[in-house]
């Protein structure tokens, strides 16, 4: 009989919880957005003289480069040094990848290809700040 209501109480507590950790969003790290952003950047540069190809690409990076997980890894206790200088080199890097989009979209390789490097460079802009660092 006691032990009865315990199992009640028990699933009325897991059931609810159950619940919630099936609507919630599955929370995989920056880390894991990252690779998928270095994948898309590999096949941006590959088909820098093929803007149709690269848009794909370009999309995808856009994708993953606006991902909530960039937030989620400001809240994180091992976060360190200043979110609002995170915040700027994220948006620099988004103003860069709109730059390719747009010139992908123009289908334009010259315009593809001059702007790639600027691309790449603000991913290693933020990488000198807040990539830890390897002991
Ligand atoms: C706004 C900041 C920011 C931008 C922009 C950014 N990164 Fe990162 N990147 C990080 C941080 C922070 C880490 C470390 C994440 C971790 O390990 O938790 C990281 C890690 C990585 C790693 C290492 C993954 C590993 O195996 O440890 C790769 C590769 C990478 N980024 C690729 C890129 C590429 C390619 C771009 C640009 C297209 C880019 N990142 C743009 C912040 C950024």
């Amino acid at each position: 009989m006691f032990r009865r209501r315990i199992a009640a109480a028990l699933l009325l507590v897991v059931l609810p919880l159950a619940a919630a950790c099936e609507d919630a969003t599955p929370k995989y790290s920056l880390h894991g957005v990252m690779l998928q952003m270095d994948w898309e950047t590999k096949q941006v540069e590959r088909n820098l003289g093929s803007p149709s190809t690269a848009l794909s690409s370009l999309e995808s990076l856009k994708r993953w480069g606006t991902d909530p997980a960039f937030e989620r890894h400001l809240a994180r206790s091992s976060f360190q040094g200043d979110p609002a200088e995170f915040r700027n080199l994220h948006k620099l890097f988004l103003q860069r990848l709109d730059a390719s989009l747009m010139a992908a979209r123009a289908n334009d390789p010259a315009r593809v290809a001059s702007t790639y490097a600027p691309l790449r460079m603000s991913c290693e802009l933020c990488h000198a700040k807040f990539q830890p660092k390897p002991r």
